[in-house]
């Protein structure tokens, strides 16, 4: 497969086939000193897209999401990103010294401002936490709340940066689930970083793999969601093959390969 393929729009019904991308990126390029960690990318995202990207540890992820992100210098590039856009990181961040709701509307103005949060808070099952502070919330509640903060935004433009890598197992998968009904409500575009090969296979309309600041390899999904079964040995194998993870190196178990365990 050209891994340099090209644009190619989702199979979503809420996305337009040709429509304008909303991220769009020409020869990006970031240097930390002499280290080149983006090297001439070009990218475009659709308009409600679910990208997953997965690459090693120090490929670049992260450099590239807090550029989309605006959180990191791109002065004088070909970048075009949405003005609505929010992050989510693996950890919540949340302000311990604040209660959930206030979290939640962090940077927000108006006068409805808890109105939106208990909105946004409801979506992700957490509108009886409203008054509750930080420290009491479980891991998987505050990234549920992390989320109601993006949902607040009404981003055009989610970036998720390994926000399930810290879950266990079957609040992953809740979070899977949530984070499919909250774009299929909202359709933002989605970038989701991830080490978990299955989890993008799950969830992404395009897998894009980053090594050494290059898309490497680029797979489209047109399967729809709950029937990839039968795509997914094949496509585990090939973005494995793209990640330079030799068989039988990731780690295996309940159907889960995770890349972290292949990291050199
Ligand atoms: N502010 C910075 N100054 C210098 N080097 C940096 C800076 N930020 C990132 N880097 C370097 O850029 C490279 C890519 O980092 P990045 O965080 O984007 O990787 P990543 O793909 O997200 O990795 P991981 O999977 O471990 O999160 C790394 O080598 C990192 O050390
Ligand atoms: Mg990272």
């Amino acid at each position: 497969m050209d891994a340099r393929r090209g644009f190619l729009f989702a199979d979503t019904p809420q996305i337009a086939r040709r429509a304008a991308p909303i991220v769009r990126l020409r020869n990006f390029t970031r240097r930390f000193g002499a280290n080149t960690i983006i090297d001439k990318l070009d990218l475009d995202i659709a308009p409600g897209e679910f990208i997953a990207l997965l690459g090693r540890s120090g490929s670049g992820k992260t450099t590239l999401l807090r550029t989309l992100a605006g959180l990191d210098d791109s002065r004088g590039q070909d970048v075009t990103v949405p003005a609505a856009r929010a992050v989510v990181f693996q950890d919540a961040r949340l302000m311990p010294w604040k209660k959930v709701w206030r979290n939640v509307t962090l940077g927000l103005r108006g006068r409805d401002t808890r109105a939106r949060a208990e909105r946004a808070l409801n979506e992700v099952g957490l509108g009886h936490r409203l008054d509750a502070w930080p420290l009491t919330l479980s891991g998987g509640e505050a990234q549920r709340t992390a989320l109601a903060r993006a949902l607040a935004r009404e981003p055009q433009l989610l970036l998720l940066d390994e926000p399930f890598a810290a879950l266990d197992a079957l609040t992953r998968i809740r979070m899977h689930e949530l984070v499919l009904s909250l774009w299929r409500a909202h359709s933002p575009a989605i970038l989701l970083v991830t080490h978990d090969v299955d989890e993008a296979i799950a969830l992404a309309d395009r897998v894009l793999v980053l090594d050494q600041g290059r898309i490497v390899g680029e797979e489209r999904i047109d399967a729809p969601r709950g029937e990839r079964d039968g795509i997914a040995r094949d496509l585990r194998e090939t973005l494995l093959n793209w990640l330079g993870v030799k068989p039988g190196q990731a780690g295996e178990g309940n159907g889960v390969v995770r890349l972290a365990a292949a990291r050199p």
